[in-house]
């Protein structure tokens, strides 16, 4: 009895190896495979980075957050609340931006949310 009980456990972990197996054998045959964007939803894939550090920086958001959060105001950012998909984050970003008046060019806007994504969010890309 015992002896089944302890074989059907290592049958759920063979089983749980195996999946995981699969998935990693997938993300390996992917194109592009290898590089960090594999990981990346589809919503941020070529997003400019950098252009997005300097969008964030320019226009102070973590200021106003940090008078709402404290500390370095990233504590607003909570990938289990609100925020629970890269469409969201992306009009989240987009409201933001329009309720400061920041006229901001889509790419912009997706460029923000892709450095969001890479620093605090880190939404799986979706299968
Ligand atoms: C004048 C203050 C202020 C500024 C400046 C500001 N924000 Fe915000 N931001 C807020 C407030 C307030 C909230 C929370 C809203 C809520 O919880 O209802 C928020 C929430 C957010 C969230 C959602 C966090 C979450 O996970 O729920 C994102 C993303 C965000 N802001 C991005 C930005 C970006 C990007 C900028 C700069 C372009 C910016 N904010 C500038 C006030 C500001």
């Amino acid at each position: 009895m015992q002896t089944r009980q302890r074989q059907g456990r290592l049958g759920a972990a063979t089983a749980a190896m195996a999946t995981l197996a699969a998935a990693v054998a997938a993300l390996l045959t992917a194109p592009g495979a290898g590089r960090a964007e594999v990981a990346v939803p589809a919503e941020f894939r070529g997003a400019d980075l950098a252009l997005g550090e300097q969008l964030l920086r320019e226009h102070r958001c973590a200021e106003c957050h940090t008078r709402l959060v404290g500390g370095d105001g990233s504590g607003i950012y909570r990938p289990k609340g609100r925020i629970g998909r890269p469409a969201a984050l992306l009009s989240m970003v987009e409201v933001c931006s329009v309720e400061l008046k920041l006229q901001l060019f889509p790419e912009d806007i997706q460029a923000i949310a892709a450095v969001l994504q890479r620093d605090h969010y880190r939404f799986p890309a979706s299968p």
